[in-house]
């Protein structure tokens, strides 16, 4: 299991990857109006200048002919760039996804919220899948049951498939979607800062920390 990062913000990322957790990214268009106002083409490119591992650019355009140029486009910024490609419901996104991974560009096939689109992106050979977590309770769905039942199909496939589960609101979503058997979490800089806290923990080390001072403070001059 991994863990990605689900942020374009540059100060984010820089302070989370101090953690050494991460090596991964993924974005959307949602995540970069948060950046407004600056250059989306150099924007990326200080991203893949900090990020070494994989690194998702959703398409934007709606035409099958423009969506396969942007990608080839996006795909010559790195080589760690990734291409996210919509699960449209009439099959557009499969075509467009089947026709990357065979000219070599990794897709990441997003927006999926059922069992039954995973296997679709699967079976077009995607380098991922994604699923929305908490997309899927909003549609009174149980993404844990959608994640376990992803993971089990794609094991007994044995695709090169890996679910990347993100729409995370919450840290304990993280626990959640990793046991269902997502290989991958994407997590919003605010889930991820909220992560190594633990109310016990801070009292653990206060207390550790005034036994210290004690020992130190009895300690032959
Ligand atoms: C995942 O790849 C997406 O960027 C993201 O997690 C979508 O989550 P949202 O429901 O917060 O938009």
């Amino acid at each position: 299991m991994e863990l990605f990062l689900d942020t374009a913000n540059l100060d984010e990322i820089k302070e989370i990857l101090t953690w050494g957790i991460t090596k991964g990214l993924t974005t959307n268009q949602k995540i970069f109006q948060k950046e407004k106002g600056t250059d989306f083409k150099d924007h990326v490119r200080k991203i893949l200048g900090m990020i070494d591992g994989p690194v998702s650019l959703e398409v934007t355009e709606s035409g099958l002919e423009g969506i396969l140029r942007e990608a080839e486009e996006y795909s010559k910024w790195g080589k760690n760039v990734v291409i996210k490609v919509p699960m449209w419901g009439d099959g557009k996104g499969l075509r467009i996804a089947s026709t990357l991974e065979k000219r070599g560009i990794k897709v990441n096939m997003t927006a999926m919220m059922s069992t039954a689109q995973v296997m679709l992106a699967a079976s077009a050979g995607t380098t991922y899948a994604s699923l929305f977590y908490n997309r899927i309770k909003d549609a009174n769905e149980d993404p844990e049951r959608v994640i376990r039942e992803s993971r089990a199909i794609l094991d007994a496939m044995d695709t090169k498939t890996k679910i990347i589960v993100g729409s995370i609101r919450d840290p304990s979503d993280v626990v959640k979607a990793a046991l269902a058997g997502a290989h991958i979490v994407t997590v919003p800089y605010k889930m991820l800062i909220k992560m190594p806290f633990h109310q016990k923990t801070e009292e653990t080390i206060k207390e550790f920390d005034s036994a210290w001072a004690d020992f130190i403070a009895g300690q032959k001059k």
